[in-house]
């Protein structure tokens, strides 16, 4: 006799996160290591965040303030929105999370592109009824219409990652409000914008202002990317106050953690530093996709932190990568691996290794 589990959990593949530096030089009897898998900033936090928290190590016998009401205010000071539409958290995952759990069961739907990023998926499996996934178009980019059709009576949320994870590809914001405008009320959409600082494509638009009018638009932004604090977890979420409301109900007391509101408001008071790392990772984003285009890789084009490109033995580079001490994101279809821009001398190491391995 074991526990009872529900038996509907065994559909569901845990999250498989990038393998870890630690872990592939002891496989591999390496010690540099490079990891290009996980879309991390490959930059420390700022020196200010890191003083910050050094700052606070001894507050840490206390909880929080559930209400986070510092990174609230600053949020709003510099989001331009009003306090009670900021809904903080342990990063997006957390708040993807919640979503699902306070507007899925039974008899309910999601929608979503496929692939994105795998929590969407997740979340379906788990505790929506039915997960309706929709095929990216030729170009790697979410099919708005494809997705408008598949909506059904059912449906209580949509995601649309943007720029999507893991193609790094992005729709256009006139197609994206337009999509938006046509989706029924009753249907949060919940648009991912995880790699929204990077995003520089002249069509590229945040949907942030329509999360600040509308009442079933959702918009998730994370301090794991351009802000280098993946390690701590923090994000935020610009909602309807109802729909925070709500979301509230079922969220974890204390899930940003002391140390982590007082980094991502002294994060956000650095936006010169975050305009210099944007720089740096579209010139990263610029060698990364020549590189691999002039080594015949297909290569789709990237808003993001990282690359999508495809290989004749994807399989074969990945493992060829991995001996070599450079680890990349095998990616969903395949012969597609994801690869995130590293330091100057990381990209130089993959390359070499890449040229090795002779694909
Ligand atoms: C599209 C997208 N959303 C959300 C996340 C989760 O980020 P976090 O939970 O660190 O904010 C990621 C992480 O890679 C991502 O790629």
């Amino acid at each position: 006799m074991a526990p009872r589990f529900r038996p509907d959990l065994d559909r569901i593949q845990p999250y498989r996160p990038g393998r870890s530096i630690a872990d592939v030089a002891a496989e591999f009897e390496i010690e540099e290591v490079s990891k290009l898998a996980s879309n991390e900033n490959p930059e420390s936090p700022f020196p200010e965040v890191r003083q910050a928290i050094a700052g606070h190590l001894a507050g840490l016998n206390r909880y929080p303030d559930n209400a986070r009401p510092n990174l609230t205010a600053a949020l709003a000071d510099h989001l331009g929105v009003p306090q009670e539409r900021i809904w903080c958290g342990g990063a997006s995952n957390e708040l993807t999370f919640i979503t699902a759990v306070s507007m899925g069961g039974p008899g309910t739907s999601a929608v979503y592109a496929w692939p994105s990023f795998g929590l969407y998926q997740i979340g379906s499996l788990a505790i929506f009824a039915e997960g309706i996934e929709v095929p990216l178009d030729s170009n790697h980019r979410h099919d708005l219409n494809a997705m408008q059709a598949a909506i059904r009576d059912d449906t209580t949320v949509v995601y649309v990652c943007n720029p999507n994870n893991p193609t790094g590809t992005h729709v256009p914001g006139d197609a994206l409000e337009r999509f938006i405008d046509g989706v029924s009320d009753e249907v949060l959409i919940v648009v991912d914008e995880a790699y929204h600082e990077y995003a520089t494509a002249p069509d590229y638009r945040s949907m942030l202002s329509l999360a600040a009018e509308r009442d079933n638009v959702l918009v998730t932004r994370t301090f794991s990317k351009i802000y280098s604090l993946a390690g701590l977890r923090v994000g935020y979420a610009v909602t309807a106050p109802d729909n925070i409301a709500q979301l509230r109900r079922i969220q974890l007391p204390f899930s940003v953690s002391n140390l982590a509101e007082v980094a991502a408001v002294e994060a956000l008071r650095h936006q010169d530093r975050v305009a210099a790392r944007c720089a740096d990772n579209r010139a990263g984003i610029a060698h990364l996709t020549a590189g691999l285009r002039a080594r015949g890789c297909k290569v789709a084009d990237s808003q993001t932190n990282f690359v999508y490109a495809s290989f004749d033995d994807a399989e074969r580079v990945n493992v060829g990568l991995l001996e070599r001490g450079v680890i990349v994101r095998p990616a969903f279809p395949r012969g597609w691996l994801r690869i995130s821009v590293g330091t100057q001398e990381e990209m130089e190491r993959f390359f070499a290794a890449l040229d090795e391995i002779g694909e």
